[in-house]
């Protein structure tokens, strides 16, 4: 049978283009060799979210005294945690495979490799069947880095060193924990395993934790996790492992740390080994990533890709809307990809959220602008809900324009309202239009108007 659309990859971009694509009356035919969810889903942001909610419980029994509740005793679970987590997993991913059997996508978990283009269209190959299609949609997202750093293949193979997929299934919580990478990955294991009980060590090369995030809120981050027992080696670079300890140069010394478990999260590249790209001539750049457009259209003609494999955003997010574009522009509606105002979260508790431009981006990009910080504590309900929380909303206004350019912000609840955030950056409106919204009284979001009325 030949279809419309042959989708390789089952994760957010994949399973969303190929239900829009479906939706809009194209035959689709979905491979995904794993699990159908991918990452997301199954191995990143929803378990991860499912484990740190789970945290933040236990903190709060840890902590709710302050609130004027006693509790004699808690303890974490981590069995029971885990069990949750995959009965949230399996509720999610039941959800995804029910949309796609209603947009009537044919689903083949099998792996794909991409053989030619024939005059009949691009043919697949998946365990010796061939399909055929007008148009591919690549979606096979993104694997964790693993460099040639001496002992890390070995430390792997023995399960000492963990990725993000299996510490998400650890049912033991480790005495000690060694998180190489300061990174989203990083900070948010490194909560939840000091929450439950590990004595964890974050080793960073760069000076900061948190990658792109302001270097302030970093800072707030980094103090608040030493305050509840995380050591971070800054500027240090891990250089080997042996069977117990991770090794790394710290001010030109090496330094050597004992531990149960290592976990590596230093990044992660583009999947598309053995995916048959260049059968058809699609070009990757130096870290595998297919080269796309705005438009998600690689160098061939009717070959789209999205998500992580395209090593743009690797975020869930942009995927879907990176999918989204594909499909509408294959369906015949032009679309352009804007990574502008593209929010990023780490979950942390306190949670970071940021969109658009950070002063350090914005000084780089030579933009005239005025930053104004200002403590969440303006917000009546952050200090009703957040006692001792030190939480700062950072906003940055570009001056010739007077248009809203980036938010960052550190305090729960950031994670749900840096969508506003984003649709202020969008819509372009000016700082004197935005002060007249009317924002809910009291919440958290409040923070944002307050920061507006800084300027
Ligand atoms: P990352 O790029 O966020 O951070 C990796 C960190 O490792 C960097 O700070 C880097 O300086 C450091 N590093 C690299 N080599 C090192 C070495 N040899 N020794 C010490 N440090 C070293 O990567 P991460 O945390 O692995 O996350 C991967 C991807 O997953 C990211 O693209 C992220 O956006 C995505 N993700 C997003 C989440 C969210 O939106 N909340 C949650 C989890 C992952």
């Amino acid at each position: 049978m030949k279809y419309d659309l042959i989708v390789i990859g089952g994760g957010p971009a994949g399973y969303l283009g190929a239900e829009r694509a479906a939706g809009k009356g194209l035959n689709v035919l979905l491979f995904e060799k794993r699990y159908l969810g991918g990452v997301c889903l199954n191995e990143g942001c929803v378990p991860s979210k499912a484990l740190l909610h789970s945290a933040k419980i236990y903190d709060y029994t840890k902590h709710s005294d302050q609130y004027g509740i006693k509790v004699t005793d808690s303890t974490l679970d981590q069995e029971a945690v885990i069990k949750r987590k995959n009965k949230v997993v399996r509720t999610l991913v039941a959800g995804v495979k029910g949309t796609l059997k209603r947009n009537k996508v044919t689903v083949v978990e099998k792996v794909a490799k991409i053989e030619k283009k024939s005059s009949d269209g691009f043919v697949v190959s998946a365990e010796g069947e061939l399909y055929t299609a007008d148009r591919l949609l690549i979606c096979s997202g993104s694997e964790p880095i693993m460099p040639p750093i001496p002992g890390l293949h070995e430390g792997y193979q023995k399960g000492f060193v963990l990725t993000n997929r299996e510490i998400l299934d650890l049912t033991v919580i480790p005495e000690t924990l060694v998180v190489v990478g300061g990174g989203v990955i990083g900070l948010e294991m490194a909560s939840y395993f000091n929450s439950a009980g590990s004595k964890v060590t974050v080793v960073e090369m760069l000076n900061k934790i948190g990658g792109p995030i302001d270097d302030e809120i970093s800072d707030l981050l980094r103090k608040e996790y030493e305050k509840k027992g995380i050591m971070f080696n800054l500027e240090s670079k891990v250089t080997s492992f042996t069977d117990k300890s991770v090794i790394f140069e710290k001010e030109g010394k090496n330094v050597e740390i004992e531990c149960e478990k290592v976990l590596i999260s230093i990044g992660r590249r583009p999947s598309t080994k053995n995916l048959g790209l260049e059968n058809i001539g699609v070009e990757t750049d130096k870290r595998g990533a297919v080269i796309t457009d705005r438009f998600g259209c690689t160098n061939v003609a009717e070959v789209y890709a999205a998500g992580d494999v395209n090593g743009i955003s690797m975020l869930a997010h942009t995927a879907y809307r990176e999918a989204e574009v594909c499909v509408n522009n294959i369906t015949g509606k032009k679309d352009i990809m804007r990574y502008t105002a593209i929010p990023a979260v780490i979950y942390t508790n306190p949670e970071v959220a940021m969109v658009g431009e950070t002063e350090a981006s914005a000084r780089q990009k030579n933009m005239d602008f005025e930053a104004v910080t200002i403590s969440m504590k303006y917000s009546g309900r952050y200090v009703a809900e957040n006692e001792g929380g030190n939480g700062i909303c950072k906003a940055l206004r570009e001056k010739s324009t007077n248009r809203l350019i980036g938010v960052s912000l550190i305090g729960n609840y950031a994670s749900e309202l840096i969508y506003g955030a984003a649709m202020m950056i969008e819509s372009q409106m000016t700082v004197e239009d935005l002060k007249e919204l009317v924002f809910p009284h009291p919440t958290v979001c409040e923070i944002i108007r307050e920061a507006l009325f800084a300027f």
